[in-house]
């Protein structure tokens, strides 16, 4: 039988995520927002494409949940996006709204997917997520450090003028100003990659990669990022549904590992048909323990702002 696919979100994000799934046929993709028309057109204008592309799966849209039952995988991608001058973090409270509101679809309509959240501020809907759908941990996670780190690895590549295929970067916690690429474990074809780049120069490529998403709003003016955003959910989802395994950065709930607790914070996980299958403990240097520190801590404010809300909702 093949693999379903929810989208929800038919904005940049999510239309991006429909194409790409489509494209590498990972099964039937049913696109649902909000606005009447969006969604049914442009699954339409996807399912046209088939033809030409040559894939075989179904592509729809729709504003209710009823045509999503049963989905092995819904991605969240629906909320605001930020705007010139906005951090993700501005966008918690509309956006706690519009992410409970359709993981209680979720839970109603395909009670057994695997979320994949896109939605900012990410670690924070994850939350969100989980405690909404009470679904187990291994079947909710987000989004970020797949694209953090293909930032960092567009940038070194570039810096290095070598394939972006050789560069391999690890970036740790949230998905925000804190984030923490770690330079000591990323390299290029296995060599190390302080020894290729001077350390005042990886500085500024290391603040690049933290400031990436504001670098894509500052020239869009009215959105965020949706080309490599939509990609990486992608590849996490590729992961899923054909029980590939990759080890992929990824928001995670985490339960004492790297001494964080109850928080979602992304780390390297195994994703799998069983979602996140194992998550990995990277031997951190005392510098790097203290960034990943403060960027859960970050994560925790915005989570503390939730918490009365998510008390209400019964969560
Ligand atoms: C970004 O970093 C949308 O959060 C996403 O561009």
């Amino acid at each position: 039988m093949r693999n379903k696919i929810t989208v929800v979100g038919g904005g940049n994000v999510g239309a991006s995520a429909a194409v790409n799934l489509a494209l590498k046929e990972l099964g039937d993709v049913v696109l649902v927002d909000v606005v009447e028309g969006v969604p049914q057109g442009k699954g339409l204008d996807m399912a046209q494409m088939g033809p030409i592309e040559g894939y075989d799966v179904h592509v729809t849209g729709a504003n209710d949940y009823e045509p999503t039952a049963n989905s092995d995988v819904v991605i969240v991608t629906a909320g605001l996006a930020r705007k010139p001058g906005m951090s993700r973090d501005d966008l918690l409270l509309a956006n706690f709204e519009v992410v409970k509101n359709v993981t209680e679809n979720v839970v109603k309509h395909s009670p057994n997917a695997i979320l994949v959240l896109v939605t900012n501020p990410l670690d924070a809907m994850c939350t969100v997520a989980h405690a909404i759908s009470k679904f187990p941990k291994q079947r909710v996670v987000g989004m970020a450090g797949v694209l953090d780190a293909a930032r960092f690895r567009t940038f070194i590549a570039m810096e290095l003028k070598v394939s972006v295929e050789n560069v391999t970067a690890v970036v740790l916690g949230g998905h925000g100003d804190t984030m923490v690429p770690v330079t000591r474990l990323s390299n290029v074809s296995g060599i190390p990659l302080e020894d290729l780049i001077p350390a005042a120069r990886l500085a500024e490529i290391v603040d690049r990669t933290r400031n990436g998403g504001a670098e894509i709003v500052k020239y869009l003016k009215t959105g965020s990022a949706y080309y490599a955003p939509s990609a990486a959910a992608v590849e996490m989802t590729e992961s899923i549904l054909k029980d590939k395994k990759k080890i992929l950065p990824c928001a995670a709930l985490l339960e004492g590992e790297y001494g964080i607790h109850g928080l979602f914070v992304g780390v390297p996980v195994k994703l799998g048909r069983g979602g996140v299958e194992q998550i990995f403990e990277l031997k951190l240097n005392d510098a790097e323990k203290a960034a990943l520190a403060k960027s859960a801590g970050a994560v925790q404010e915005l989570v503390d702002v939730l918490k009365p809300k998510l008390q209400t909702a019964g969560a």
